[in-house]
């Protein structure tokens, strides 16, 4: 009789549970993303997103403090403009609310990663993340300096990490030359690089107002089906282009991207639990259906054993206080 192995003393009590446990989350891999709008008094909450608003500047820095206070270390700012137009103006006006929201955020937190998301869509009339022709088709390439005019704005507002959720082809290299051009040589590019055409993005498209108006994104984004391969291929790019931080998006999905993104690539990988993944957790936890504090954990525990170095997600706040109980 050889000795029989027991997997089982591996899990006799906590102790030893928690000696060889592998995959833990820590409050400083948590990124928390915070909509902000034009106008004053504003806490706007986003009926298919429970807990999350949209603030004014006026708001603002109190939801960062709630962030801030209970260890998490980083932001991503989402704008949505007073006015929106068929080129995104607002996106690269260095007065627009993401300007003003990471100048105030800037000023009282001299040491908080503020991430900016660079994209047209929040900002253009029609909803697309570039411009369009008459036809609804996007435009790659005429996009790309408006991509690059808007990083140089964030960066110069004070933003450490651009991070492009628009997946036009060629967007990193344009936005890395132009930072370095104007002299942001530290600031980082943190690119949503395998990004599908999601319908997890729903609820997201209601806090942004940035649902396209005509067709959708699946000529930009990438195809859920598409090989494992060509999601290599589009980091690779992004890599290749200067990309600092690699995002992989949607999250829960997309967990074996992010494990083999993890294998492929040194660059640190971020896991976008993205709104409509949120919304699931919420309304299932609201009907009483769900542990929302066991699941939560037990799905950014996931992230982290699938090779997540980083978390975006909007439970960031709860898994923190959660972290410190
Ligand atoms: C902008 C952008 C989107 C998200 C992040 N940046 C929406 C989209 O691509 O339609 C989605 C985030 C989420 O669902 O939480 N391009």
């Amino acid at each position: 009789m050889f000795p029989e192995t027991r997997l089982r003393r591996f899990r006799l009590n906590e102790n030893i549970r928690s000696m060889v446990r592998e995959s833990r989350v820590h409050a400083e891999q948590l990124i928390y993303p915070i909509f902000v709008v034009e106008g004053e008094e504003q806490i706007n909450p986003i009926a298919s997103m429970p807990g999350i608003n949209q603030f004014s500047l006026d708001h603002l820095l109190e939801e960062v403090e709630r962030a801030v206070s209970v260890g998490i270390k980083s932001i991503i700012l989402f704008g949505i403009p007073a006015q929106k137009d068929a080129v995104g103006t607002e996106a690269y006006n260095d007065e627009g609310i993401v300007q003003k929201a990471i100048r105030l955020v800037r000023g009282a937190y001299p040491e908080l990663v503020i991430i900016a998301d660079c994209c047209l869509c929040e900002y253009t009339s029609h909803g697309h993340c570039g411009i369009v022709t008459e036809k609804g088709d996007v435009l790659n390439d005429p996009t790309l300096s408006l991509l690059a005019k808007t990083a140089v704005s964030q960066a110069r507002a004070g933003a450490d990490i651009i991070a492009p959720s628009d997946m036009m082809d060629g967007r990193v290299g344009m936005i890395r030359a132009a930072l370095d051009q104007e002299g942001f040589t530290n600031v980082a590019v943190m690119a949503y690089s395998a990004k599908y055409a999601s319908a997890f993005y729903g609820p997201f498209r209601d806090a942004a107002g940035s649902a396209p108006q005509f067709g959708d994104r699946k000529t930009y984004q990438m195809d859920p089906g598409c090989s494992v391969r060509q999601a290599m291929h589009e980091t690779e790019l992004d890599v290749a282009e200067g990309a600092d931080y690699i995002i992989v998006k949607p999250a829960l999905a997309y967990m074996d991207i992010m494990s083999k993104t993890r294998e492929a690539f040194y660059q640190p990988v971020v896991a976008y639990n993205v709104s409509g993944e949120y919304a699931m957790v919420k309304a299932a936890a609201q009907n009483g259906w769900i542990d929302e504090k066991k699941v939560v954990m037990e799905i950014m525990t996931g992230f982290v054993r699938a090779g997540a170095d980083l978390i975006l997600t909007y439970h960031a706040i709860d898994v923190a206080k959660w972290l410190a109980e």
